[in-house]
C-alpha cells in the first residue's frame, strides 16, 4: 500500500451516524485511522463513549442523540466546524419481520423515522456545505432487503428500498456539484442489530428461504470497508450504486 492511499482521509471531516456499535463503529475506526476528523453519533451514550476512549489518540468528536431529532442534525453539522467532507448514514434498526397485516403502526413509524427519514435530514444538513465546496461523498447504508422481499418484515424493506431511492435522487440531483451519493447493500453481517422475528407467519415465510439463500454472515469490518472505499477518492467515479456486499446473496 502507498503511503497515500493508507491516508484516504487526511484533512477531511466524516460524520457518522449509528457509530456505537457494528458497522458504525467499525468504519469510524477505519476513518479515523485513515486521518479523518470522525463526529461519531449514537443514540447510545455509553457506546459512544467507549468509542470515543478507543479513539483517543484520534480527532473523534462525540454527539449522542436521536438522529431522528432535527436537534441532533443541528449539533452533529455544529460538531463538524462548517466543514463536512463525509456523511456515513449507517444508524438503522429492523422491525421483527413483521408483515404487513400484523405490523404496528410504532413500529412502522419507528423504523421509518431512523431508516429513511433521518438519512434525509442528514443529508438536507450536509449539502449545502458540500456544495459551497463543490465537493462530498454520502454513503448510505442500504441491505439486502433493498432488492429483495424476503429478507425482512413490511416496515424493513419498505424503508431499504426507500434508502436506495434517496441514494439514486441525491445522486441524480447533487452529482454535476462534485456530491457523490452512494449506497452500501450488506447481506447478513454479526453486529448489535436484532434480528429477532416478532412474527411465526414472518418466521414461517422468511426463514427456509433466508436458510437456503443467504450467503455466510460476514464482519461489521467488512462492511466498513466498503463504506470507507465509496467515501475516498479511489470511488470518484461512482455515484448513484446501491453496491451488493453479501458474498453473492443477490446473485442467487
Ligand atoms: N447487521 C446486518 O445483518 C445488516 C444487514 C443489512 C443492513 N444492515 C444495516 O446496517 C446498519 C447498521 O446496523 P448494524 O448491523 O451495525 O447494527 P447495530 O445495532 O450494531 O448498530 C446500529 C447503531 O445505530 C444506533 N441507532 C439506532 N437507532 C438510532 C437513533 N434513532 N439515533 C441514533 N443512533 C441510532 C444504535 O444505537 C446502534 O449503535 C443499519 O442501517 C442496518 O439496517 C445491517
Amino acid at each position: 500500500m502507498t503511503e497515500l492511499a493508507a491516508r484516504r482521509f487526511d484533512g477531511r471531516t466524516a460524520i457518522i451516524t449509528g457509530a456505537g456499535s457494528g458497522i458504525g463503529r467499525a468504519a469510524a475506526r477505519i476513518l479515523a485511522a485513515e486521518g479523518a476528523t470522525v463526529v461519531a453519533s449514537d443514540i447510545a451514550a455509553d457506546r459512544l463513549q467507549e468509542l470515543a476512549v478507543e479513539l483517543g489518540a484520534f480527532d473523534v468528536r462525540t454527539v449522542a442523540g436521536d438522529v431522528t431529532r432535527e436537534q441532533t442534525v443541528r449539533e452533529l453539522i455544529d460538531a463538524a466546524a462548517g466543514r463536512v467532507d463525509i456523511l456515513a448514514n449507517i444508524a438503522g434498526i429492523m422491525d421483527g419481520v413483521l408483515p404487513a397485516d400484523e405490523v404496528d403502526d410504532a413500529t412502522w413509524q419507528r423504523v421509518f423515522d431512523i431508516n429513511v427519514t433521518a438519512v434525509l435530514r442528514t443529508t438536507r444538513a450536509v449539502v449545502p456545505l458540500m456544495r459551497e465546496r463543490g465537493a462530498g461523498a454520502i454513503v448510505n447504508i442500504a441491505s439486502e432487503a433493498s432488492f429483495r422481499g424476503s429478507v425482512g418484515g413490511a416496515a424493513y424493506t419498505a424503508s431499504k428500498h426507500a434508502v436506495a431511492g434517496l441514494t439514486k435522487s441525491t445522486a441524480f440531483m447533487y452529482g454535476p456539484q462534485g456530491i457523490r451519493t452512494n449506497a452500501v447493500a450488506p447481506g447478513a453481517v454479526v453486529t448489535g442489530l436484532d434480528v429477532s422475528w416478532r412474527s411465526e407467519y414472518g418466521a414461517a415465510r422468511t426463514g427456509p428461504v433466508l436458510q437456503a439463500t443467504m450467503s455466510a454472515p460476514t464482519s461489521a469490518e467488512q462492511i466498513a470497508g466498503t463504506v470507507a472505499w465509496l467515501a475516498s477518492d479511489e470511488a470518484a467515479n461512482i455515484n448513484g450504486v446501491i453496491l451488493a456486499s453479501d458474498g453473492g446473496w443477490s446473485a442467487v
